[in-house]
């Protein structure tokens, strides 16, 4: 019993989660929200460099490495008329799904998909099994924290010096799953 069980738990784990493309509306624009592929890094980074004042946290390399990670994660743009304008990803870790970026063009901020697409990763993280969903987030970045508080998130700890390289201390934030 224990065994056939333990079979299925490792078939699911090997499953890729089927992500349906689809269309949004927000103040009467359309976009679409699909999983992110290997031609949209590019893109990816100039939303990075847009929201980071001409930095990319996550290079190249590192978007490339995700999208080809055997564990089980998801990568997720947004996209007007073609244009990426936002992306978001995140990495079951157990029976945790970290959320590693999220962006929306500086542009296409405050239309509410920051929020939509936390509430896909909850989705990502419950068919996963996942217990809770994690983040980090500068101490300084009030903008983020707040989107993330609205949607249920609570601060766990401070992380002191965690962001060397802008040297700023880091705040884990958690939200707990139901059962
Ligand atoms: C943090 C970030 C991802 C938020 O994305 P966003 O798409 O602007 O988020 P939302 O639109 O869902 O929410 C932002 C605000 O818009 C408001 N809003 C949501 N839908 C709205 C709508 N249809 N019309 C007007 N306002 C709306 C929300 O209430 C929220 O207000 P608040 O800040 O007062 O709480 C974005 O600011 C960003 O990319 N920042 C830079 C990168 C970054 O810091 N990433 C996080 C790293 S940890």
């Amino acid at each position: 019993m224990w065994k056939k069980f333990n079979q299925l738990l490792a078939r699911f784990k090997q499953e890729k989660y089927i992500y349906v493309a689809h269309e949004i509306t927000r103040n009467n624009r359309v976009f679409q929200v699909r999983m992110m592929r290997e031609t949209d890094v590019k893109d990816v980074l100039s939303v990075e460099r847009d929201v980071y004042f001409g930095d990319v946290p996550w290079t190249r390399s590192a978007f490339l490495l995700e999208l080809t990670n055997p564990l089980r994660n998801l990568y997720l743009v947004v996209a007007e008329e073609d244009k990426i304008i936002a992306f978001a990803g995140c990495r079951i870790r157990q029976k945790d799904c970290h959320i590693t970026n999220i962006a929306v063009l500086s542009s296409h901020q405050n239309l509410g998909i920051g929020t939509y697409l936390l509430a896909e990763i909850k989705k990502f993280a419950e068919s996963s099994y996942a217990q809770k969903l994690s983040l980090e987030v500068r101490m300084s970045n009030k903008n983020a924290q707040r989107l993330y508080r609205r949607f249920g998130f609570e601060s766990e700890k401070v992380l002191k010096g965690y962001y060397t390289e802008v040297k700023d201390d880091g705040l884990s934030m958690v939200y707990q799953l139901e059962g």
